[in-house]
């Protein structure tokens, strides 16, 4: 493989990845165009500055199967009820194009195995988790990095705690992050209810409908109608707590994809 020592990409920047490295897909652009790094050092601590591994980058060679397995696990976990991920999703917690800009893969995986409290802990294996950040890396590719609105720090409220609808009638039970409240909420027995009347909380309505502010109040007044099987008890709340609690949950004008 003598080819392998000779730079295929005329004018481009030189690839000094190749002094260590040999050459591989060479027709599908330079190495640091798919792993990031610093092509202009030989010295491997610089070169390897926000390098991303192999398993990273896969996303980079297009194969369509896999980016339907990504977006299936994508929409099956939900993770835009809380982020923006390639453009789209709600602005909960922060945007993973940005993060996948700033951060590397590394973090990124922590960030996933090791949640912040008020991200849910999905206990994914390392598989999973490598699909995702290749979702991720993919869907950040060519946005730039956007200084969009500041991203309020999810700590849970302790001051005002019982004073919102939220936490008073189902927070023993689930949690949500909020645009303007932050966390609320410090229950796991019910899933985690962040964005339910966005597009992109999953379709868990009977019939995979999406959640509105008009079947969440069918379903509070009797969860078994819509659900047999379910281990929720009706919520009575009135016209007043109703319309608060509808206040909480973002309601995103972005239809689903
Ligand atoms: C001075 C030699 C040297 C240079 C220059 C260098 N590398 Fe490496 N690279 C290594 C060695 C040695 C390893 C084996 C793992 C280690 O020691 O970090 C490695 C590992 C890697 C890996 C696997 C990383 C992992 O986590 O499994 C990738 C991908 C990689 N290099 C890409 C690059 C790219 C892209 C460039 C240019 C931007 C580059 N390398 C420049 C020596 C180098
Ligand atoms: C089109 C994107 C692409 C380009 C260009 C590319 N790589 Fe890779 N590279 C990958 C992928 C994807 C893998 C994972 C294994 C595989 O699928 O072949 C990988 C694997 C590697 C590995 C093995 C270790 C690991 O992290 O899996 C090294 C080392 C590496 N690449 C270095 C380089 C260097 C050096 C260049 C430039 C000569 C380069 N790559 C160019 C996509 C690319
Ligand atoms: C219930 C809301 C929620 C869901 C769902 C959620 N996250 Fe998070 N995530 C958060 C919060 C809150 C943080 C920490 C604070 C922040 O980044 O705003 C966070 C942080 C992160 C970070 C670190 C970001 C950074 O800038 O450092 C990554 C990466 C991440 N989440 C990925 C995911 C992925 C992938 C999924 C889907 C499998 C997911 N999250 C689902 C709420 C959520
Ligand atoms: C005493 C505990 C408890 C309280 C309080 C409670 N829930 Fe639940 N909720 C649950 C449990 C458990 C489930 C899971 C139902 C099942 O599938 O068995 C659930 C499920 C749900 C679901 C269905 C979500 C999905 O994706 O399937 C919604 C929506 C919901 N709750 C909304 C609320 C709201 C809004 C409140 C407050 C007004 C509330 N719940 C109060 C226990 C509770």
């Amino acid at each position: 493989m003598f080819l392998a020592a000779l730079p295929a990409w005329g004018g481009q920047q030189l690839q000094r990845c190749l002094s260590c490295h040999p050459a591989h897909y060479a027709d599908r652009g330079t190495c640091s165009h798919c792993h990031r790094g610093n092509p202009a050092s030989e010295r491997k601590n610089i070169a390897h500055t926000g390098l991303r591994a192999g398993e990273f980058v896969r996303f980079t060679l297009g194969d369509p199967a896999q980016k339907k397995e990504g977006e299936h696990l994508m929409e099956q976990l939900a993770c835009r009820r809380c982020h923006i991920t390639a453009g789209r999703g709600n602005a909960l917690a922060s945007n993973l194009d940005g993060a996948a800009a700033r951060k590397t893969a590394k973090e990124i995986v922590l960030s996933i195995r090791q949640p912040v409290a008020t991200m849910p802990k999905f206990g994914l294996d390392d598989e999973r988790i490598t699909i995702l950040i290749n979702m991720i890396f993919a869907g950040s590719e060519g946005r730039g990095v956007e200084k969009a609105a500041p991203v309020k720090v999810h700590f849970n409220n302790s001051g005002n705690k019982s004073e919102d609808i939220f936490s008073k009638k189902c927070g023993s039970c689930h949690r949500i992050v909020t645009g303007h409240l932050g966390a609320l909420g410090s229950g796991d027995i019910g899933p985690n209810l962040s964005g339910l009347l966005s597009p992109y909380y999953p379709k868990t309505f009977k019939n995979r409908e999406n959640w509105t502010s008009h079947n969440l109040g069918d379903w509070l007044k009797n969860p078994r109608a819509i659900q047999i099987w379910t281990r929720m008890q009706p919520v009575l709340l009135t016209e007043k707590e109703m319309a608060e609690l509808v206040a909480i949950f973002p309601v995103s004008t972005e239809p689903a994809q």
